[in-house]
């Protein structure tokens, strides 16, 4: 029998963050650049996925890495210093986009489309690079009992548009079992509407055995 799997505190985040930009680069790909309601559409969905490349980055400033940074001061450096140019490219794929409006040709959508996935192949590098040299030695400076009670203060301080699209991204990347006590907790102690909104949002996303082992009803 396995040791007891230690809290990942990495996990989530980053197997959604890469479910969301693979929905981006993926939407991106086949968007008509001349149909407005196909850009706007485009946008919206891109606008989640800085929200959430932004609220990552908080995250891992104000609560992952200041753990470390507590132990073992500088250790996450190598992470943390490519953090400025990921965010300035988010910033200009914001803008690039929002300078888009339907009546672009696919000549200069593929513009776009091209600079998302130079930006995806570096990100997907970052994560890597966090999940292979930062989190194990958080892992080993980091208690699970300090991870959980983090996992609670961000769950508690999220905004619930934010909070919904951490779900929307997260839940179907990761195994069913994983989400469920996570749910239980949410679904025990956020408010019937918010819990609604959750359950109607992730039946669209998820097929439906999986949304009954997620929310334990199988
Ligand atoms: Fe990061
Ligand atoms: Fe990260």
């Amino acid at each position: 029998m396995p040791d007891a799997a230690r809290l990942r505190p990495l996990d989530p985040p980053h197997k959604g963050l890469r479910n969301a930009l693979g929905v981006l680069s993926l939407q991106a790909g086949r968007t008509e650049f001349s149909d407005p309601v196909a850009v706007a559409d485009l946008q919206a969905t891109a606008a989640g996925v800085w929200a959430l490349l932004r609220d990552h980055a908080r995250l891992e400033d104000e609560f992952i890495f200041a753990r470390l940074e507590r132990a073992v001061p500088g250790a996450s450096a190598p992470a943390a210093e490519q953090h400025p140019e990921l965010d300035a490219t988010v910033d200009e794929l914001e803008e690039m986009l929002a300078g888009f409006d339907g009546t672009q040709s696919n000549d200069e959508g593929h513009r776009f489309v091209l600079a998302l996935v130079d930006f995806q192949a570096r990100y997907l590098a970052h994560l890597v690079l966090e999940e292979t040299v930062i989190e194990p030695l958080l892992l080993e400076h980091v208690t699970d009992e300090e991870f959980a009670a983090d996992q609670q203060a961000v769950l508690e301080g999220a905004d619930p548009a934010t909070l919904m699209l951490w779900f929307r991204y997260i839940v179907p990347a990761r195994r069913p079992a994983d989400t469920r006590p996570i749910m239980a907790n949410f679904v025990a102690n956020a408010p019937p509407p918010a819990v609604e909104a959750v359950r109607s949002m992730l039946a669209e996303v998820l097929d439906e055995p999986t949304f009954r082992a997620v929310f334990a009803e199988d």
